[in-house]
């Protein structure tokens, strides 16, 4: 197992650090960056029935369910299809209207999960086109769905799901750009810049993990919280959720993810200065409006760990901490934002003692209802 582990402590951490070559394994041989084309096999062979769908509805849970969140904003800004976002479990028990004009897509790690396979074969009963975003090859769901594309990820074995999300959002910007093309809703230029913005992604991961040591130092101060809030907005909101979700399951302190914007519909009332919110305040998308937010947590004292874009003045100037991300577009920050968020998690959950590859109560995949 120590061989395994190549050298990390845990196998979380060996797949957190795994994620620049898991994402370029993602998109090699299939975005042609030179050419200014993607090859897809599954969507090149479906083309005209998925970029015909009136609707994309997609189906998941957990980390999988938030790779689809944020597919849902990449598909609707790119390719201009209309997309739902279900749980797997609520999806399949709820007689849920669906057309053949429908393509509905499973996002799961492992390809095993009962509700999202369960809800895949309720879409295909109903005459939908189903497609598999899976990691494991010749998994249930890949097998069942008409076509699908495959994550390349490699193994992911700890419990906690890093390299799946990200590697999930690649394959899903990549299948929203060619739709996009396909149907003409994105430009040559904006398609273009989107190819070479993507290849520059695992360098910028790999810059973000430099910043292990100073949330080494975050975890240390905010380990004894018994509560902590993740904002976010727009592209970064389903992080804001993922950021929570790692940090409940692996350290079991309570977590919420809520949009940022939202909080004054509530959350807001749980903050004072025992109270430490994660803020993702990236350059683009909604700057202002979330630097607003971040005072209004000020004003009410509580603790503000805000996730910047590298150079950011004035968040630093409002919050306790913050952790520089790489400048890139903003369709493409959560591919960023959620690397320091997943760090965070690792280190509070070691500094308390946790067994952070197998965390109670919980398994790699969850194939009963
Ligand atoms: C994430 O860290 C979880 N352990 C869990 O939410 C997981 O994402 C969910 O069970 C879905 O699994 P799947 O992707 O294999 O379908």
């Amino acid at each position: 197992e120590q061989i395994e582990k190549g050298g990390y402590e845990h196998f979380m951490l060996k797949e957190i650090h795994e994620q620049p070559n898991a994402i370029s394994d993602t998109y090699r041989g299939r975005m042609l960056v030179d050419k200014g084309i993607i090859r897809m096999a599954g969507v090149d062979d479906n083309m005209e029935r998925i970029a015909n769908a009136k609707r994309i509805i997609i189906v998941a849970c957990g980390t999988s369910w938030h790779a689809g969140l944020v597919a849902e904003y990449i598909f609707e800004d790119i390719a201009r299809i209309p997309v739902e976002v279900e749980y797997a479990s609520e999806f399949r028990y709820r007689n849920p209207v669906i057309t053949e004009n429908d393509v509905v897509i499973a996002i799961s790690q492992s390809g095993e999960t009962a509700d999202t396979m369960a809800a895949i074969k309720l879409a295909k009963e109903k005459g939908a086109f189903a497609f598999g975003v899976c990691n494991v090859v010749g998994s249930s769901i890949s097998r069942e769905t008409h076509a699908g594309a495959y994550t390349h990820a490699g193994p992911e074995i700890g419990v906690a799901s890093t390299k799946a999300f990200t590697t999930q959002i690649t394959v899903l910007t990549l299948m929203a750009l060619k739709l996009g093309k396909f149907k003409g809703t994105i430009s040559n230029s904006d398609f273009q810049f989107h190819l070479q913005e993507l290849e520059r992604i695992p360098e910028k991961v790999k810059e973000a993990l430099k910043s292990d040591e100073l949330i080494q130092e975050i975890a240390d101060k905010y380990k004894d919280a018994p509560n902590c809030l993740y904002l976010g907005r727009g592209y970064n909101f389903p992080v804001a959720l993922e950021g929570a979700l790692k940090l409940k399951e692996i350290s079991y302190i309570h977590a919420e993810g809520y949009p940022a914007a939202e909080m004054k519909h509530g959350p807001i009332a749980l903050i004072d200065e025992q109270m430490p919110v994660v803020v993702i305040a990236t350059k683009k998308g909604h700057y202002e409006k979330v630097v607003s937010n971040i005072q209004e947590i000020k004003s009410r004292k509580g603790k503000i760990i805000g996730i910047v874009t590298k150079g950011d003045e004035e968040v630093r100037d409002l919050a306790d901490y913050v952790i520089e991300v790489p400048e890139t577009m903003e369709s493409l920050t959560p591919l960023l934002t959620t690397i320091p968020l997943q760090l965070l998690s690792y280190h509070i959950a070691v500094l308390l003692g946790k067994n952070v590859d197998q965390p109670r109560n919980l398994a790699k995949s969850v194939t009963v209802e």
